[in-house]
């Protein structure tokens, strides 16, 4: 046999070999995750899975579009697991037909009903309970969310926009509290409350505080952990120490409870690993991983008893709205035309 035909033979082989090898390996040691979350936050808990299971992660950052990323790559799509942020992108994914149902005694013993998909086709990895800030030395001890419509909070109110996804999903719960026709009313009371423009982000709640245009306002709870960790001197640290939490409620909600919104995960419709997929969600809540969590983001752990940061234990134990995120979803596109319906960004 001449040279120039047993090199291209020895190279099908070695090929074929090389492609064998690698759809064993991947059967037997790893799981693709396509994640919009920031990478630096999730890289420490996949570090922590590998080493624990042994099982190689391959991570795909992917910033917009994931859902329509993965119904493109249809049957194809190497990804196992699908994570991202608020339940309506998680619901998304679930209508959009890119998760699978799971079974796993371990996410069904850990995460509460109101917290996952019935049909196993999603779950809450961690928390984002939507609080109230507070000028550090204005006496006040408890808030229902209701209140911030109420007139003696004139001129004293900062939030983000109305339409951001954080403020739908609030907006959202309340119609399923309260109704629409109370929801409306109530953001029209919000709106005639407010110090500035509904808009910024959550932190700019705290700045505003600080700098004395308003006393009160609604954000997420992680965003005081960042500031109020941050250096002394910095600006976010100012902000933090200006503020106090307190953790609202409903009015008409028999059981009481604070809103959340979630970060959370499925196993993709077409895993090719979908064993593995289901080894990293158990691991994503074990004490390990939630404390993880709760460290790297100041989230609320899924799971009950998990050390929680200082400044976050310092606002006590969250207690969780029990109503379904799967029903406070329905009212996400109402939510999103009450928000429109009374100008509340104009
Ligand atoms: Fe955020």
């Amino acid at each position: 046999m001449s040279r120039p035909l047993l090199n291209p033979l020895l190279r099908a082989l070695a090929l074929a070999g090389a492609a064998a090898f690698s759809a064993s390996a991947l059967a037997a040691g790893e799981v693709s995750l396509y994640t919009t979350r920031e990478p630096k936050l999730i890289q420490p808990l996949l570090d922590a899975f590998t080493k624990e299971s042994g099982i190689k992660v391959n991570t795909v950052f992917v910033k917009d579009g994931l859902l329509e990323r993965v119904k493109a790559e249809g049957d194809k799509s190497p990804a196992d697991v699908l994570m991202t942020v608020d339940i309506g992108n998680l619901l998304d994914l679930v209508d959009g037909g890119v998760t699978q149902s799971i079974k796993s005694e371990t996410l069904e013993s850990v995460i509460p009903a109101n917290l996952r998909g019935a049909d196993g086709k999603w779950y809450a990895l961690s928390l984002r309970d939507r609080v109230l800030y507070v000028e550090k030395d204005l006496k006040l001890d408890s808030f229902r969310y209701e209140d911030l419509a109420d007139p003696k909070w004139k001129g004293k109110v900062c939030i983000r926009s109305g339409q951001h996804p954080y403020n739908t999903a609030l907006v959202a719960s309340m119609i399923a509290h309260d109704g629409a026709e109370a929801t409306e009313k109530w953001l029209r009371g919000v709106k005639a409350n407010l110090a500035r423009k509904a808009a910024g982000g959550d932190r700019d709640v705290a700045r505003d505080i600080l700098g004395g245009i308003c006393d009160i306002g609604l954000a997420n709870a992680y965003y005081v952990g960042h500031m109020k960790n941050a250096e002394p001197g910095t600006d976010a640290r100012k902000w933090g120490d200006a503020i106090k939490v307190i953790r609202p409620t409903f009015a008409n909600a028999k059981s009481g409870g604070t809103h959340v919104n979630v970060s959370g995960a499925a196993v993709a419709a077409h895993a090719p690993n979908k064993e593995n997929a289901v080894k990293l969600l158990d691991f994503l809540v074990s004490d390990q991983a939630q404390t993880l969590y709760a460290r790297a983001n100041y989230e609320y752990p899924v799971r009950k008893g998990v050390k929680l940061d200082p400044v976050v234990a310092s606002f006590g134990e969250l207690k969780v709205d029990p109503l379904p995120l799967t029903e406070i979803a329905k009212h996400r596109k109402q939510a999103s035309e009450l928000v429109d319906k009374v100008g509340f960004d104009n």
